[in-house]
């Protein structure tokens, strides 16, 4: 598995149409605060210099997607996998790869947050070594890098 980086300027438009299509799909958006999306914002999204953004790459097929805001001390990250690729390791594996690249930017924690009912995310999360610093529908958790 490989992590490409993405950016507003250089994103193919079949990626971009793949990004759309999950994040408008029911069944992947309930996990998410946005439960649609539009071109236009993913874009937005892409061109903000605080972020720092990647397509999750197995054997040449895009999988899903890693999303992380940088804001000096900690990164805010957002991960999702295509809902056919779930439970087979492929978040696993992203995140250790994500966590190496945030070091490497010498941010030193990284912060996320899921609804409560997120168990497949809240188990990945935990076993990664997060720590669960925010209880309610809307669960934080973080790690030091
Ligand atoms: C959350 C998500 C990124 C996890 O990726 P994944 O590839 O499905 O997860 P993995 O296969 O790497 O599983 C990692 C861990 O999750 C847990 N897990 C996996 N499937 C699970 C299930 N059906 N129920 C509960 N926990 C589960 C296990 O602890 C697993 O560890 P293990 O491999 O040691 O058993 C992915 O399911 C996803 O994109 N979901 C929709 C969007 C989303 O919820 N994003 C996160 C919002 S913060």
């Amino acid at each position: 598995m490989k992590l490409i980086k993405i950016t507003a300027k250089s994103i193919a438009k079949s990626r971009l149409n793949r990004i759309l299509t999950w994040c408008n799909d029911p069944e992947i958006s309930r996990f998410f605060k946005s439960k649609t999306r539009t071109m236009e914002r993913i874009l937005e999204i892409l061109s903000e210099s605080k972020t720092y953004n990647f397509m999750i790459n197995e054997d040449n097929q895009d999988i899903g997607y890693i999303f992380t805001t940088n804001y000096g001390n900690y990164a805010y990250l957002t991960i999702m996998i295509d809902k056919k690729h779930w439970g087979r390791g492929y978040g696993r594996q992203a995140m250790i790869l994500i966590e190496d690249k945030i070091r490497k930017l010498k941010t030193k924690k990284i912060i996320l947050g899921l609804y409560r009912e997120n168990k497949r995310a809240f188990n990945l999360y935990k076993s990664l070594g997060y720590k669960q610093t925010k209880k309610g529908n809307i669960i934080t958790m973080e790690k030091k890098l």
